[in-house]
């Protein structure tokens, strides 16, 4: 496109710089009138055919490119991977083929195709995951599943959400963490083999709650340090799979063994902030 581009800004500039040259008025009286010309067959057919040319050219390039993007390149079973990717209000939860879960980072095999299949709950609104340097934007919306995939080395890469979708649109952000096979392996195996585990918890405390309250004072929500619903798990999981008030229910999709692990934590900082009076 460049090039096509580059060919006629030349040919349109180097000729109106050429006419105004060979046009200027020099000694002519102001007021004497050039010679009236009317219709080019041959030069309207050329400036109708060749722009026609150029488009075709520039279309049938982009039709034979595009799947390459679309579809991930063949790879064996064995080489590859699908994580579910689920856009929630106001964060990212991530769904591993052996059922481990991790919220706010994902964690990726390196040096292979990773399927992404990215979609919201029913009752969510639409966001859109992005991380820029794994590819393009691609919607999260509630009741569909979309596709996407990259291969990417071992790094950290930011992804964020780039569809407006609430209040603390801005603080939907994630992170994918590229990493060797054998890393992944062991982190997935390890969260399926406790999925109410501690540090599950502490990620949605930190990714989920955190997104919208603190502990100690309000922020877009109310402060949690003193809220007894903290630490009671039937109330927790009323509130995470109903919502409140202008709060989402943010975790309508969560197994049993989520909320657990959410409880487990916030029963920690309960702790903390008894002991330090009310400090967040
Ligand atoms: Cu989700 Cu913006």
């Amino acid at each position: 496109m460049l090039v096509f581009a580059g060919i006629v800004f030349a040919i349109v500039e180097g000729t109106l710089i050429a006419m105004i040259v060979k046009y200027r008025r020099g000694k002519r009286a102001r007021n004497l009138d050039g010679a009236q010309v009317h219709g080019s067959t041959r030069l309207e057919i050329i400036w109708t055919v060749l722009p026609v040319l150029i488009l075709v050219a520039i279309g049938s390039f982009i039709f034979v490119e595009l799947p390459k993007i679309a579809n991930p390149p063949s790879a064996s079973a064995a080489d590859e991977t699908t994580i579910t990717v689920e856009g929630h209000q106001f964060y990212w939860l991530f769904r591993y083929p052996n059922g481990a879960v991790s919220v706010g980072t994902m964690i990726a095999p390196a040096g292979e195709v990773v399927n992404e299949d990215v979609l919201a709950p029913k009752t969510e609104v639409i966001h859109s995951w992005w991380v820029p340097e794994l590819g393009g934007k691609i919607d999260a919306i509630p009741g569909r599943t979309n596709h996407t995939w990259f291969k990417a080395p071992v790094g950290t890469y930011a992804a964020r959400c780039s569809d407006l979708c609430g209040i603390q649109h801005a603080k939907m952000i994630a992170t994918v963490d590229v990493v060797p096979r054998a890393q992944y392996e062991q982190f997935i195996s390890k969260r399926a083999a406790q999925p109410s585990s501690i540090a599950l918890g502490q990620q949605e405390f930190q990714g989920v709650c955190a997104v919208c309250h603190r502990l100690a004072t309000d922020y877009v929500g109310p402060a949690l340090g003193t809220n007894p619903l903290l630490t009671d798990e039937k109330g927790l999981r009323g509130i995470l799979m109903n919502g409140v008030g202008n709060m989402p229910a943010v975790g309508d999709d969560w197994s049993t063994a989520q909320i657990d692990a959410l409880v487990t934590y916030t029963k920690t900082l309960k702790k903390k902030t008894g002991a330090s009076g009310n400090a967040g």
